[in-house]
């Protein structure tokens, strides 16, 4: 299928997986706790959105599903879209987790002669534009005061870095993720 014009998120369409995954989340009795994890992660291209007759956007939605290694049980879930503003060279990550947090991350994407994609989008709180919105309780005791997404995409192979820089247990907390990914169907 030709997705040219999902600009640079057409390389991340299918389904991947990857069992090489390093999660660091804050711990109160140990200060920082490692988890390995397995990763599925299901991109589908959804079309094309029309905002105020004039901004023209194209839409992937994802689905990620992540499982500690040891026990195989899911200790991560994040549903969001990748969009792609041709116009403005922009590109969009709007996610939302189950701790009650949503992020909208904007920022750019290059591609390389050889075809590799790298991504990289940004949130701030109290950004207007590129911001995090979160619950009361989560503002309070765990509150996401900044959102960096790397991602590299190269023909079947996909790796992405994250940083989620956290307001808990009195300091501030860099809760990292990162993974590579396998495509393992094209949707
Ligand atoms: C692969 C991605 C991610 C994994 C595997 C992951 C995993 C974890 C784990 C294991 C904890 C500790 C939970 C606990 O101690 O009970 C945690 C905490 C937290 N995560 Fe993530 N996380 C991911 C991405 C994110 C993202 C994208 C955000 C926000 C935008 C986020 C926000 C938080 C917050 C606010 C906490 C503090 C809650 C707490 O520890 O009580 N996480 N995460």
């Amino acid at each position: 299928m030709n997705h040219i014009e999902y600009g640079p998120l057409a390389g991340i369409i299918g389904v991947w997986k990857g069992n090489s995954g390093t999660d660091v989340s804050p711990e109160p009795s140990v200060g920082t706790e490692k988890t390995p994890y397995t990763e599925t992660l299901t991109c589908e291209a959804i079309g094309d959105v029309i905002n105020a007759k004039k901004q023209h956007l194209w839409v992937v939605r994802y689905h990620q599903v992540v499982r500690r290694k040891s026990d195989d049980e899911v200790f991560h879930d994040q549903v969001g879209y990748w969009i792609w503003d041709a116009d403005r060279q922009q590109v969009i990550q709007s996610l939302t987790i189950p701790r009650a947090v949503c992020v909208l991350a904007g920022g750019t994407a290059s591609t390389e002669l050889d075809g590799t994609t790298h991504i990289d989008v940004t949130a701030k709180a109290g950004d207007p534009h590129w911001g995090i919105v979160q619950s009361p309780f989560m503002d309070s005791n765990a509150k996401t005061t900044a959102y960096r997404h790397q991602l590299t995409v190269k023909d079947d192979l996909l790796t992405y870095s994250q940083s989620t820089l956290l307001d808990i247990y009195g300091k501030s907390f860099d809760h990292t993720d990162g993974n590579t990914l396998l495509r393992s169907d094209h949707s």
